[in-house]
């Protein structure tokens, strides 16, 4: 089941979806046995910002009847530990490193693609686009005009593929898709959790999670995931890496069949450690 996706061999089509594995947690645990059986074809590191953040207060999760919400607020190390303490690490896992990225403006990201060019442990960056414009408040991957606008600034300063994540919370998916493709992305990933309140049960009226709002992810994301792949298929050339709910092989094709090229396990893998793997096997025991 080898895939080529812009430019880098992999040998099938299934990773992991940003924020919800921990290879370094996982390798502490498993130690030589998660090499050995490694679940994805590459690794996409959890969003780095420029500075460290520490994410939102708890309760950062909610399950719901099929998938959670989560408002985990993008805890990082920032660029400079990234580089020093999770890149050395990850750097030797047995698979490409795609290294997802985040800033709140040009500038931020244009730093954050200057600081990763000269890495070649890093094969792609995946740019998280899920980020509120300071002026607008509006997430910057919703508008194709601000998309635009932040590649335009930003694109030049990286020679490595750039997957753009999309967010699904948008009024039309496949206009950003579109846009990504016409100022340099060369791929693009979808979808990006959708935004979610879980009411708390004991204070009416009140938001369950210390952020406030969430994402919602999981099964229950899983046909809009597929409704979203399909519009962006129709409307981009770009190889479409697709996720959302994936928790078998049998959806997992339905992905594929969708137009993916490669495809991602996200929430699944924190009820089942195993499932990207069974993906995987699954899929080939299907060709
Ligand atoms: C706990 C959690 C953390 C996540 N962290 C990130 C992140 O750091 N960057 C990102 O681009 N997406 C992040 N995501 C979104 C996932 O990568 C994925 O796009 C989304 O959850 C849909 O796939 P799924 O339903 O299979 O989980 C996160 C999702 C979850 C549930």
């Amino acid at each position: 089941m080898p895939v080529d996706i812009c430019g880098i061999k992999l040998a099938h089509p299934v990773i992991n979806g940003s924020g919800t594995f921990d290879a370094i947690a996982a390798r502490r645990v498993f130690g030589d046995a998660l090499d050995a059986n490694f679940p994805f074809a590459a690794f996409v590191s959890k969003t780095i910002t420029l500075e460290p953040r520490l994410g939102n207060p708890p309760p950062r999760l909610f399950e719901t009847a099929a998938g959670l919400i989560n408002s985990i607020g993008l805890p990082n190390r920032g660029l400079a530990g990234y580089l020093e303490h999770d890149l050395p690490q990850l750097a030797t896992l047995p698979v490409p490193l795609i290294t997802n990225v985040m800033g709140s403006n040009a500038d931020e990201v244009g730093q954050l693609f200057d600081a990763l060019e000269g890495r070649d442990e890093i094969a792609a960056i995946e740019l998280n686009v899920s980020c509120p414009n300071v002026k607008t408040g509006l997430d910057i991957g919703s508008d194709p005009g601000e998309l635009t606008k932040l590649l335009a600034a930003v694109r030049s300063r990286s020679s490595k593929p750039l997957i753009v994540k999309l967010t699904p919370n948008t009024a039309n998916v496949a206009l950003v898709a579109s846009a990504a493709e016409a100022s340099g992305a060369d791929a693009v990933s979808l979808i990006n959790t959708l935004r979610a309140f879980a009411a708390d049960p004991a204070r009416p009226g009140k938001a369950w999670l210390g952020g406030g709002t969430g994402g919602q992810s999981g099964p229950a994301i899983r046909a809009v995931a597929l409704a979203q792949t399909v519009a962006v298929a129709a409307a981009v050339e770009l190889p479409i890496i697709a996720m959302g709910g994936i928790s078998n092989a049998a959806n997992g094709q339905q992905f594929l069949d969708a137009g993916a090229r490669l495809i991602a396990v996200g929430t699944e893998s924190f009820r089942d450690p195993g499932c990207a793997a069974a993906v995987r096997d699954g899929l080939a025991q299907a060709v």
